[in-house]
């Protein structure tokens, strides 16, 4: 796996966190409990911020709340739960959402607020497909709902709905208030070393909650299905590169997860019109070339963080370096290899095979780029990317890590022709590194681009 350390920078900095995991990273959890309160306080207290200052207030009924100007009324911050912030505020804006449009597709993104999620909410309003985001915030972020909700302003575009897809009976509300024609299902909790942790959160926030999905579209004839899958369902496949007939032997709650997700919806489909894509990333990086949204994961989650994450941390001195472990692998240079993918062309494999997913159909596809680069080269272009000296201790080996994982991508290829155009890993981290730098708090604190 991708042995890479931090280097402890200050005394309070979560111990060392070695990568594991292909998409994810790290075993040592830290305890993000003050995290929570905190973020939970700042969700009550930004409730009450605006139903104080709302100037659309009108007034208080069942389960919805809007954000934005007068006249723009097109976010939608729904609770469907009845919390305090339960307020209708405008009824008619859900019309539009609730009826097919001719020649509008709608699709629904679950976990449109995290770092994939609204990059490929971003790429569906731009190919003027119609949005309705489903997020509950647990690890994305309300700051990139409003740069889509600023980059496309008109009524009927985008909805945000603020629900947990844990809860049955909201999923199910949701479904029967919003004609989707689609289901992009990104919202999923993807770290892995947490996922050695906390196996039941994984069970539970994959495996079930994707349940909950297929059944509420079975009854709500939804039949698309765009699923977020990872090659860390493939496990430690004896043979390179890996293909989508690899024999999947996970090895970490996460990519076991993903796998029953998987074998769910693949049964499903077996007995219904189910129109079925399932697309297996390699690792993501990058983020928007013209830097409107970025990665930025929650400061508590930064510990499981993955490798360009790390990167980034020390070349703005967050951590005070690097720790590579093991550089006697049987590689040219002898660190880890793993498949790189810009973000940008995994949301392109999402909107190709959106448009060729057939009712009776499944495809599985690997989404990389074929090409596998080396712990040291990943370092190398990241220096070069932020023009940073970034600090690198090598060590030896960590157990259970294993040398080499990338893709086959001919497949996606050959049925849906698609091929990685962006992903240059020295460019896709520069373009990352500009929003990084530019936005040295993410989003900002959790909900205050909100108000
Ligand atoms: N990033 C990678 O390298 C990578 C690799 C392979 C697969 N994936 C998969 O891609 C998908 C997106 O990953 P990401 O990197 O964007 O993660 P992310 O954490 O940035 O986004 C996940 C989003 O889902 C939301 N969410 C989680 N549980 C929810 C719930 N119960 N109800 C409502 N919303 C909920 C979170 O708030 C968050 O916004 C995941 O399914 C992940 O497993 C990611
Ligand atoms: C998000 O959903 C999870 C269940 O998947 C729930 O436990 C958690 O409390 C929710 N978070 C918020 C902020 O609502
Ligand atoms: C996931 O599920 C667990 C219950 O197993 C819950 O406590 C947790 O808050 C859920 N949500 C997230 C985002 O982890
Ligand atoms: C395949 O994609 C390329 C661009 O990536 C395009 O030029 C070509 O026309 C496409 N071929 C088909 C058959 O759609």
């Amino acid at each position: 796996m991708l042995s890479i350390n931090r280097i402890r920078a200050q005394p309070r900095a979560a111990k060392a966190s070695p990568f594991s995991g292909m998409d994810f990273a790290d075993p040592k959890r830290k305890n993000n409990f003050v995290g929570k309160i905190l973020f939970v306080t700042v969700l009550t207290g930004l409730c009450i911020l605006l139903l104080k200052q709302s100037p659309n207030f009108t007034s208080p009924s069942a389960g919805y709340i809007l954000l934005g100007e007068e006249g723009k009324k097109y976010l939608i911050f729904r609770n469907v739960k009845s919390r305090p912030i339960d307020i209708r505020v405008n009824y008619k804006i859900f019309t539009e959402f609730s009826h097919q449009e001719p020649g509008v597709m709608h699709v629904l993104v679950t976990g449109g607020a995290g770092y994939i999620g609204s990059h490929a909410a971003l790429r569906l309003l731009k190919d003027s497909y119609r949005v309705t985001i489903v997020d509950n915030l647990s690890r994305g972020n309300l700051g990139a709902i409003r740069v889509l909700q600023e980059l496309f302003p008109e009524p009927g575009r985008l909805q945000f709905i603020y629900a947990d897809l844990g809860d049955a009976k909201t999923v199910n509300k949701i479904f029967s208030e919003n004609a989707f024609d689609a289901v992009m299902h990104f919202a999923a909790v993807a770290y892995v070393g947490e996922s050695t942790l906390e196996p039941l959160r994984y069970y539970h926030n994959i495996t079930s909650n994707t349940l909950l999905v297929l059944e509420a579209m079975a009854r709500h004839g939804v039949t698309t299905l765009i699923y977020s899958s990872t090659c860390a369902t493939y496990g430690e496949p004896e043979k390179m590169p890996i293909t989508e007939v690899t024999p999947q032997v996970p090895i970490n709650p996460y990519g076991k997860a993903k796998k029953m997700a998987e074998d769910m919806i693949l049964d499903f489909s077996r007995n219904s019109n189910m129109a079925v894509m399932i697309l297996r990333y390699f690792n993501v990086i990058g983020s928007d070339p013209e830097g409107r949204l970025g990665e930025a994961p929650r400061p508590e989650l930064r510990e499981h963080g993955r490798i360009s994450g790390a990167c980034f941390d020390a070349a703005l001195g967050i951590i005070a370096g690097l720790k590579v472990k093991g550089t006697d692998y049987s590689t040219p240079d002898g660190t880890c290899i793993r498949d790189y993918i810009d973000v940008t062309d995994l949301v392109d494999a999402h909107v190709k095979a959106l448009a060729k997913a057939k009712p009776r159909k499944v495809g599985i596809y690997n989404v990389g780029t074929g090409k596998g680069r080396s712990v040291k080269e990943f370092v190398e272009a990241c220096k070069k990317a932020t023009g940073r000296e970034i600090k690198v201790e090598f060590l030896s080996r960590r157990p259970g890590d294993y040398a080499e994982v990338y893709s086959d991508p001919s497949k996606i290829n050959r049925e849906l022709n698609w091929t990685a155009q962006h992903t240059d890993l020295q460019v896709s981290l520069q373009t990352a590194w500009r929003w990084q730098q530019s936005h040295r708090n993410g989003y900002g604190p959790p909900l205050a681009s909100a108000s």
